[in-house]
């Protein structure tokens, strides 16, 4: 099902009107569609039947605690990346136990923090980390659950930024390294080893650096396993893609296929996935309101009220999300080649450059597609702008989940 369509040449998000929202919650507004985050979950459970699982959505790509709490609500856990991250999923729901704590700089105090919560794994990607984590969860009188997140050197053929899993990359350890790590690990008594770990970057619209990453993974685990090591779980990251234009990204289907390929042979494994993109990316439009047409010899440009702090994939990837306007037969008159620009005070703030747009007169609004995985999740105060508004339309419904930041707001915290 299509829950993000035109009907009667209005744009909707499932049966509200982007127009609607957009009028009543002013913009510019996030607006998600819960049937299709609900969709996308229920699609890559569907995927995993015959392959033991936990999905643990990456928090990180949208953390709303509505969102979280759709999550709990399938008994699905998290992925996250931070203290803040662990606060917002224990708050929604989720419980601890099916909470998997990655990232490369993790502090004593989040360590502290997710050994209290009885966080399921924590991804290791330091000999000093684990050292530290050994030393904290001793004083606690803990045993922490470990993996270590090992770097592969696969071209997962993205964004140079979201690639992780190359040899130059910041995280994971190197694979040659693994082994001799893991047995270090398996000699401090309050790190108990139950896992593997991999995430070699996202927007991955291609299954075969899937399919190699899980060939590598798999011969480092018979290779652990020759050294006493059973690892239990395999966690393979997050990373499938999704279209934003006229991607082909793979089905869930195939892209499971790919992981369990290399995984056959440990049959008492159970497989890890820490999916973000894929799940809320397209479940999620960015409604923004035209204020003015700029026509110069140079260029047209279309200036709207969202700017590239409400949404940066455009500015700091150089990533196309698909614009349609909220009245699909808005403007008469030949397309135009624009580019939609934001107020902020940067060259660099644009939504989207040379596009085909129909004459739009301020007023109108605009819908940035594909606009929920790292839309409000990266979104600042740059330029002291109130963050956006998000919304969760559910059927005839809508409910606003974070409202409007206010000027009081951006002030909080300060002391003058
Ligand atoms: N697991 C780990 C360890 C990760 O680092 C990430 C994303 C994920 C899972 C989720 O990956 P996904 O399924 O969403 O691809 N801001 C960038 C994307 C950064 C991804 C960071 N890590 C963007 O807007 O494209």
């Amino acid at each position: 099902m299509d829950y993000i369509r035109y009907q009667n040449g209005e744009l909707f998000v499932e049966g509200v009107a982007v127009r609607e929202i957009a009028k009543e919650t002013g913009t510019p507004v996030f607006i998600y569609s819960q049937g299709a985050f609900a969709a996308n979950l229920r699609a890559l459970e569907a995927a995993l039947s015959q392959t033991r699982h936990l999905v643990c959505y990456s928090v990180k790509a949208s953390s709303n605690l509505a969102l979280l709490k759709i999550v709990a609500s399938l008994g699905m856990g998290a992925d996250i990346v931070s203290g803040g991250e662990l606060f917002r999923a224990l708050k929604a729901g989720i419980p601890g136990g099916r909470v998997v704590f990655s990232g490369v700089g993790k502090t004593a105090r989040e360590m502290a923090e997710a050994l209290d919560a009885g966080v399921f794994m924590f991804n290791l990607e330091s000999h000093e980390e684990m050292e530290l984590l050994g030393d904290i969860a001793a004083r606690a009188g803990a045993v922490a659950h470990v993996a270590f997140r090992v770097n592969p050197d696969v071209d997962p053929r993205t964004h140079p930024y979201i690639a992780t899993g190359l040899k130059e990359s910041k995280f994971g350890i190197p694979y040659g390294e693994a082994a001799r790590l893991y047995g270090e690990a398996k000699k401090i008594p309050s790190l108990k080893i139950i896992g593997l770990d991999c995430h070699i970057g996202s927007q991955l619209t291609d299954v075969a650096p899937f399919q190699e990453a899980a060939r590598l993974l798999g011969e480092l685990m018979g290779e652990l396993k020759g050294q006493g090591i059973a690892i239990r779980y395999l966690d393979v990251g997050g990373g499938l893609g999704i279209a934003y234009e006229s991607e082909t990204p793979p089905t869930a289907a195939a892209y499971v296929a790919a992981l369990t390929s290399a995984t056959a042979k440990f049959p008492d494994l159970t497989l890890i996935l820490e999916p973000g993109r894929s799940i809320v990316g397209n479940a999620c439009l960015l409604a923004t309101e035209v204020l003015y047409n700029k026509e110069t010899d140079a260029k047209n440009f279309v200036v709207v009220d969202a700017g590239m702090n409400d949404l940066i994939r455009p500015s700091l990837y150089g990533a196309r999300h698909a614009i349609f306007p909220a009245r699909e037969n808005v403007g008469e008159g030949p397309l135009k080649k624009v580019s939609v620009v934001g107020p902020v005070c940067e060259s660099g703030d644009f939504l989207a450059q040379d596009r085909l747009l129909p004459p739009l007169r301020a007023g109108e609004y605009l819908a940035v597609m594909g606009a929920g995985a790292y839309g409000f999740s990266m979104s600042s105060n740059y330029n002291s702008r109130a963050r956006a508004a998000e919304v969760l339309a559910s059927g005839e419904d809508f409910q606003v989940i974070r409202r409007r930041e206010s000027y009081e707001d951006l002030i909080r915290g300060e002391i003058y």
